[in-house]
């Protein structure tokens, strides 16, 4: 089966479908994503949108914490502007329903949260629950419009490019150009061939890398792999950014407690009670993520307790109650009562600051693949990301590559597809070994989160690669003599993804940002004040 469109939208959180709804203006879009249309990171998102709406506060001041969190790697072109955009950007999100939280007696000023690393009041912010806000208001406009298309339980496997064509060599100095995906219809199981004259990626995170996650199962790091095996360059994939805080229960499958919650004065302590945060940083709880994510591990590791407490029972507890309704309610679910009791709290994964390396109108390294959101690494977040920085950037970018876009499609009206073969099961059948696929993922989310987690070693490193590559080969394997199925494609891009994560981690011979390793503990400047790149030698 074919499908044939002017854009196709790999992805339905914040980033595909801002960039759907602005795109539809002058062509017809498909939007395929592996899931429901809502489930994505975003959707899940609690702190919410840093931007500058506060009289004391200024664009300079927010691009200064940014490029601050960032450790030397931001590019401050990119940060003014997404910086500079986001005032517009929240102002668009309100624009179609998104209803912010006001200050209290107050109808049009924001509710502006603090989080850790910013200097000012800033998070734009709907309660605790501003993800899903947005991405039901998102899916709401994109269904409005006609020329829209959304096919859940759809899931790309691969870009299109010169290399599907039979018989094709591509001139030493020709580019690589994307003309779509091939999409699997997870109902029919069938391969479609899903022709694009642009496509975007807007697949999100890699969290489910790791063994624990603050992200969905969909964030299987699928955009970053499909554009590294086309021939798109991927960079700083070392930057991984655990959250200090995600609950620690035998039900509560990581769910976060914002960063939000010690913004409004949680406390940090030992199962003992004691506060350690003073120890660490001057601005105690609401340091850097990566400096409370590394403080908590190395208390765990002092103490050899399994996790530590996050203590809001100082608080009002009808504050706590309308401030953070989705943390209590799900908290009370599990019998904590945060109002009476401290939650149990553990790091874990939670944003992946590389990607798909975009320059500032979001193309990537081939021609008409755009991309945006959490797989691209435009140069905003550097070595670290500062909170509530993500959704702004995926909105801002949306817009710029978006614009972008829409001029490129100007220049294809004349456009003819080459011919491009239909998806083929030549040589597959069912080997009946699904065993491997769960163990091999069960194995690779487990060294990575002992391996490559938040503090990093070399011979650690070193072990990683060795695994990660026995495990590459089979599963490469695997994929080729059997069908394509919906565990399978994400096994094999979690497999390559972490091969990029070792491999960018171990060419980083310094500790910086999120990237800590005890051999190298220092930062330098002289020979690493630069970006980690990969591109794959296979086309
Ligand atoms: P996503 O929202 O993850 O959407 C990706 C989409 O791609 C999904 O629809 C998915 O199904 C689809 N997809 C993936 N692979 C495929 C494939 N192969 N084929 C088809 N479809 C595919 N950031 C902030 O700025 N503020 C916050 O308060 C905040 N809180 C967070 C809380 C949590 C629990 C988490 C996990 C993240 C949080 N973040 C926050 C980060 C932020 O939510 C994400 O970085 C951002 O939402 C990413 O948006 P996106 O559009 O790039 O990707
Ligand atoms: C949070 O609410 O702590 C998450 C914010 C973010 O990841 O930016």
């Amino acid at each position: 089966m074919e499908i044939k469109t002017d854009f196709l939208v790999i992805g339905s959180g914040i980033g595909g479908l801002s960039y759907a709804l602005k795109v539809s203006e002058v062509g017809e879009v498909v939007i395929v994503t592996k899931k429901q249309d809502t489930e994505s990171n975003t959707n899940y998102a609690q702190g919410g949108i840093a931007s500058v709406f506060s009289k004391d506060d200024s664009f300079e001041l927010h691009i200064q914490d940014t490029l601050k969190a960032g450790d030397g790697l931001g590019n401050p072109e990119v940060v003014r502007r997404v910086v500079e955009a986001g005032p517009g950007c929240v102002e668009e999100l309100v624009n179609i329903g998104v209803n912010f939280s006001k200050r209290k007696g107050e109808k049009k000023q924001f509710d502006l949260g603090l989080e850790g690393g910013h200097s000012k009041n800033r998070v734009v912010h709907v309660a605790d629950f501003t993800g899903k806000e947005i991405e039901s208001c998102l899916v709401q406009a994109v269904k409005s419009k006609k020329n829209i298309r959304i096919l859940e339980d759809h899931l790309a496997i691969d870009l299109i490019t010169q290399h599907h064509l039979i018989g094709y060599k591509r001139k030493p100095d020709e580019k690589i150009k994307c003309w779509g995906a091939y999409v699997l219809d997870i109902e029919k199981n069938q391969v479609i061939t899903c022709l694009a004259k642009v496509t975007l990626l807007a697949t999100g995170g890699a969290g489910r890398v790791y063994l624990h996650t603050t992200n969905p199962s969909i964030a299987t790091g699928d955009g970053l792999a499909m554009a590294y095996r086309a021939g798109s360059p991927v960079a700083n994939l070392e930057f991984l950014q655990f959250h200090p805080t995600a609950l620690y229960h035998p039900q509560g499958d990581s769910f976060l407690i914002s960063e939000a919650v010690r913004g409004e004065g949680g406390i940090l302590r030992l199962q003992s009670g004691e506060t350690f945060m003073e120890e660490y940083h001057p601005r105690k709880e609401l340091a850097p993520r990566d400096v409370v994510a590394r403080a908590i591990d190395h208390e765990l590791k002092k103490s050899g307790d399994a996790c530590v407490y996050l203590d809001v029972t100082h608080l009002d507890q009808k504050f706590i109650k309308l401030r953070f309704p989705q943390i209590y309610g799900k908290c009370l679910s599990l019998g904590i009562d945060i109002t009476r009791e401290p939650i149990p709290v553990v790091p874990a994964a939670h944003y992946i600051c590389g990607g798909v390396v975009s320059d500032l109108e979001g193309k990537t390294g081939i021609e008409n693949l755009y991309v945006c959101g959490e797989v691209a690494c435009t140069g905003m977040h550097g070595a670290n990301r500062l909170a509530s920085n993500s959704l702004l950037e995926a909105v801002a970018f949306a817009d710029f590559s978006a614009k972008s876009s829409k001029k490129k499609l100007k220049t294809l009206k004349e456009f003819t597809f080459p011919p491009i073969p239909q998806w083929s099961l030549k040589g597959v059948f069912d080997q009946k070994e699904w065993v491997i696929i769960s163990h091999d993922r069960d194995w690779i989310q487990r060294f990575m989160w002992d391996y490559v987690g938040i503090v990093r070693s070399n011979r650690r490193l070193e072990q990683a690669k060795k695994r990660i590559q026995i495990l590459l080969d089979e599963i490469t394997q695997f994929y080729k003599v059997n069908p394509v199925t919906y565990d399978v494609i994400e096994l094999r891009n979690i497999a390559i993804v972490a091969g990029l994560i070792i491999d960018c981690a171990i060419q980083r011979k310094e500790s910086r940002g999120l990237h800590y390793n005890i051999d190298h503990p220092e930062r330098d400047d002289k020979n690493w004040l630069k970006d980690t790149l990969l591109k794959s030698e296979e086309e």
